[in-house]
């Protein structure tokens, strides 16, 4: 009899343990977890990652009564970064991608970089986005111009103009006066060439 209480008691303890049961075994990629075994429901377990990986997302997790875990499982991420890639008409230099290391970017001739030209691995991403080549404009030719044009536009020209113009006044002539004084002389000359 009391041995069938004591065997009663025992199921009573044990049954609502095993009923709450436990949550399917927990995964971290490159990383660890504190749990070795099966984890049992309200149980928390926390994560670590490898050496050159970083965690992300949360640090640890418990195993809820309806057998899932929340928060959900972090990942190990690397700290070294991938190949960055290439501008369309650039390239870089540099062949270390891992973390803390630079890359410089350049651009072929006739191109010129728009962007950042250093970049840095830091714990897996580059530090700036990729750099773009853009096709170097040729220097817009000012609209072809006349020698005449670029006599008006000149500065010493309208100074001379205007110097002269004054002179004439000064004189007491005017253009007409000195347009007269053109023609006679002109006439001279040629009553001078006349056989
Ligand atoms: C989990 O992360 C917190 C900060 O987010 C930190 O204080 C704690 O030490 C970490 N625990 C473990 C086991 O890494």
């Amino acid at each position: 009899m009391f041995f069938r209480f004591v065997c009663y008691l025992v199921v009573v303890w044990l049954i609502p343990a095993s009923d709450a049961g436990h949550c399917p075994d927990p995964v971290l990629v490159n990383g660890e977890f504190s749990s070795l075994g099966p984890v049992n429901v309200n149980d928390k377990i926390t994560f670590k990652c490898n050496e050159d990986y970083i965690l992300k997302g949360s640090n640890w997790s418990q195993c809820l009564e309806d057998h899932t875990w929340m928060p959900p499982f972090p990942i190990c991420k690397s700290r070294h970064c991938g190949h960055p890639g290439y501008p369309a008409h650039g390239c870089f230099k540099g062949e270390d991608f891992t973390s803390g290391s630079t890359i410089t970017y350049y651009c072929q001739e006739k191109y010129h970089l728009v962007g950042t030209r250093d970049q840095q691995c830091v714990d897996g991403e580059w530090s700036s986005p990729l750099p773009v080549c853009e096709l170097i404009q040729e220097a817009s030719k000012p609209a072809p111009q006349t020698e005449c044009e670029k006599a008006l536009e000149s500065e010493e020209l309208c100074k001379a103009i205007k110097s002269y113009m004054q002179r004439l006044q000064e004189n007491g002539l005017t253009m007409e006066d000195l347009k007269y004084s053109l023609e006679m002389k002109k006439a001279e000359l040629k009553a001078k060439m006349l056989p």
